[in-house]
């Protein structure tokens, strides 16, 4: 099976077309540079365009070139491009103004994230518009809504089974009510961003339902094999995503009369991304969804969209030129637009959807720091840091003009990203430990202060992952079952810890609903039948607003979490060293169970340090005199707590301590 076209590179690049609206007459240059550039000058807005072709055109052609016809698809695009720069209204032309002045928005330490689902959070998406105010009480700048599109009817993964990317889910509000909701959250300084699922469609979308009809166009959108030596082929290297729920990687149906990928449930259908239409109909809907407010999409399960045999089907190269060229023609019809991978991937793995090689600067503009939630994780169910500090010690550079997205829980499960040569590189068994964070996390370990549940375990490989919220995780909920007082600051202390090393690492902060008011596991998940198999709900509360009200009351759980959260974020705006740009060094000098997050910024040094055990510890003040901290007063600044801190020979630090330490 020929999936690759990566071989079209090398031939010279044929003549362009002029798209039917263009005025044909005039020959377009050869050189599809010159001929894009063209292109857009002939539209009424020609100057402005083609200044931003100047600037992103290239990275579209060299995206394209590897997989695409160019001349074929080219006019295509172009077409799309002043279709969308047309229809953009005065306010977000403004916006994309004001961005080309400060290009660096989203890596600001002003920026602070929050994902939620819309109906779990106030219903609809008015609701939401009408509680923005908790949003802005919390500092939220950038607002994640969670799948929101009309999705298939029955299960849909939580929305990622999309039926129709023009839609709303129904239930949610319109479009109107959506472009409402981006215009307010605007307003407001809150960018918003939506979800863009690009490796499937819903078995109910048009394109399926048109390729089951017969519709040969729609059938070259899928992936469908007449009989399984094929994907027995493929089987042999693909992972499977949902064993439990959704084994195998092929489903067969009826109407196609074959087997189709479906790479994740099997009413999800995998895209062929080598065909130019499937390219040319996400470029429209980018634009689409640009033109209705959204500042950046999170491209969903990215790592998917190429697959090629003898491989797990992610991260393939193609991923990577693809996602350039899309990023470059938002660039040019809404440069307000950014974009953020989502890309769950093993650690070496994950630097290049910010950008690597070729590619740097060129693809996403944010990514999930998947691997920083994970040692976080780790090193608090092991009170050993040594881990965190090799494995993000070894991550290539990212580009300055990337930010990562660090979390600590989302929607989704943990699946236990530990790399087996790091493990052993600080003693431990890769797949042991993987097996005691499962294990820890669910609460079965002795001595866990965990609430949790597996996730998909996966007999042949022993992969198990983690469901629960960041409360229940932490100990919150084992605490407040217990009664025991101690116990449940201790568990708040913990979850401050966690959420203090997610906003103190750099990269914007992305908080999960719930989590800033210390909601632990909801168990009627089961009740609703439609997702009642899939545990990742037991994560996904919906918000109790009389809980949400009272969180000024410092003396329950809830106001002392939300105060901590909504405190962390306010002191981050005043930290210019938590800009995305500079990169975060973590140490652990002395005692595993205290890690540093150095960042060496022009404005000063930074020094995050953590205790990550629930025992006093001591180090060397020396150490961070060394780093560079305190000068000749021997004194650093804690931001948190606003205080001096004399950086003596020997300097105590109490349980779960997060200080954020500047010159
Ligand atoms: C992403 C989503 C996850 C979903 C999957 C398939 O990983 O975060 O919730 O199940 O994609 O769309």
């Amino acid at each position: 099976m020929a999936l690759s076209k990566r071989s079209k590179a090398a031939a010279p690049p044929p003549a362009v077309q002029a798209p039917a609206s263009a005025v044909a007459d005039v020959s377009l240059p050869t050189d599809p540079f010159l001929a894009g550039r063209e292109l857009l000058g002939r539209c009424p807005d020609g100057a402005l365009l083609q200044t931003r072709w100047d600037r992103w055109g290239r990275d579209l052609i060299e995206g394209l070139a590897p997989i695409y016809d160019i001349p074929a698809v080219l006019p295509r695009i172009i077409e799309g491009i002043i279709a969308a720069h047309d229809q953009r209204k005065p306010s977000l032309r403004q916006r994309d103004l004001e961005r080309s002045y400060q290009p660096d928005w989203y890596q600001q330490s002003s920026m602070v994230g929050y994902a939620m689902y819309a109906d779990r959070f106030a219903g609809d998406l008015n609701g939401v518009r009408d509680n923005i105010d908790y949003l802005n009480d919390l500092g939220v700048t950038y607002l994640h809504l969670m799948p929101l599109l009309k999705p298939r009817t029955g299960p849909n993964d939580g929305g990622y089974a999309v039926a129709s990317y023009r839609e709303v889910k129904p239930e949610l509000g319109t479009m109107d009510d959506l472009e409402g909701l981006a215009d307010e959250l605007h307003g407001n300084d809150i960018s918003l961003t939506l979800d863009l699922v690009l490796n499937h469609v819903a078995d109910q979308h048009d394109w399926a339902v048109r390729a089951r009809a017969g519709e040969a166009k729609y059938r070259d959108y899928f992936f469908c094999y007449a009989d399984r030596a094929q994907p027995d082929l493929l089987e042999q290297t693909l992972p499977e995503i949902f064993p439990d729920f959704a084994p195998g990687s092929f489903t067969w149906d009826d109407d196609m009369r074959g087997w189709v990928w479906t790479t994740f449930n099997a009413w999800q259908w995998d895209l062929n991304w080598a065909n130019p239409d499937v390219f040319c109909e996400f470029a429209d809907v980018i634009l689409y969804l640009a033109n209705r407010g959204a500042d950046c999409l999170r491209l969903d399960a990215i790592a998917f969209i190429w697959k090629r045999v003898g491989t797990d089907c992610q991260g393939q190269p193609e991923v990577h030129a693809i996602t350039q060229a899309l990023r470059a023609i938002a660039h040019i019809a809404a440069p307000a637009l950014i974009l953020k991978a989502e890309a769950i991937v093993a650690p070496q793995l994950l630097v290049p959807y910010l950008g690597q090689g070729e590619h740097a600067g060129k693809v996403s503009e944010i990514a999930y720091h998947n691997s920083l939630m994970v040692q976080i994780w780790s090193a608090l169910a092991a009170r050993d840091a040594r881990l965190m500090a090799r494995a993000l010690g070894r991550f290539p550079t990212v580009p300055t003009t990337s930010a990562w997205g660090t979390y600590a829980r989302c929607h989704d499960d943990i699946g236990w990203a530990i790399d087996d040569a790091d493990a052993a590189a600080v003693g431990y068994n890769g797949f042991w430990h993987r097996r005691f964070l499962a294990d820890f996390y669910k609460g079965d370990h002795p001595g866990s202060f965990s609430r949790g549940d597996h996730f998909q375990v996966n007999e042949e490989t022993g992969d198990r992952r983690t469901s629960g919220t960041a409360a229940s995780m932490t100990g919150i909920e084992l605490a407040l079952s217990s009664g025991d007082e101690g116990l449940l600051q201790l568990a708040i202390d913990r979850l401050h810890c966690v959420y203090a090393m997610v906003y103190g690492f750099g990269g914007i902060p992305l908080l999960f609903m719930g989590d800033e008011l210390a909601l632990t596991n909801d168990y009627g998940f089961v009740d609703v039948p439609e997702h009642a198999d899939d545990n990742r709900w037991l994560h996904r509360p919906a918000m109790p607003w009389t809980l949400a009200e009272s969180r000024s009351d410092l003396g329950t759980v809830h106001g002392k979490v939300f105060s901590a959260v909504r405190h962390l974020g306010h002191t981050r705006r005043e930290l210019p060293q938590l800009h995305a740009a500079t990169q975060t060094e973590v140490l652990v000098p002395h005692d595993p169970a205290i890690v540093l997050f150095v960042r060496r910024h022009a404005a000063g040094l930074y020094v995050g340090v953590f205790n990550i055990s629930d025992s006093w510890r001591t180090f060397p003040g020396g150490f961070l005199r060394n780093l560079g901290l305190g000068g000749d007063s021997a004194r650093a600044f804690e931001h948190l707590q606003g205080q001096q801190l004399a950086l003596l020979d020997e300097i105590s630090i109490p349980p779960y301590a997060a200080w954020w330490l500047t010159a």
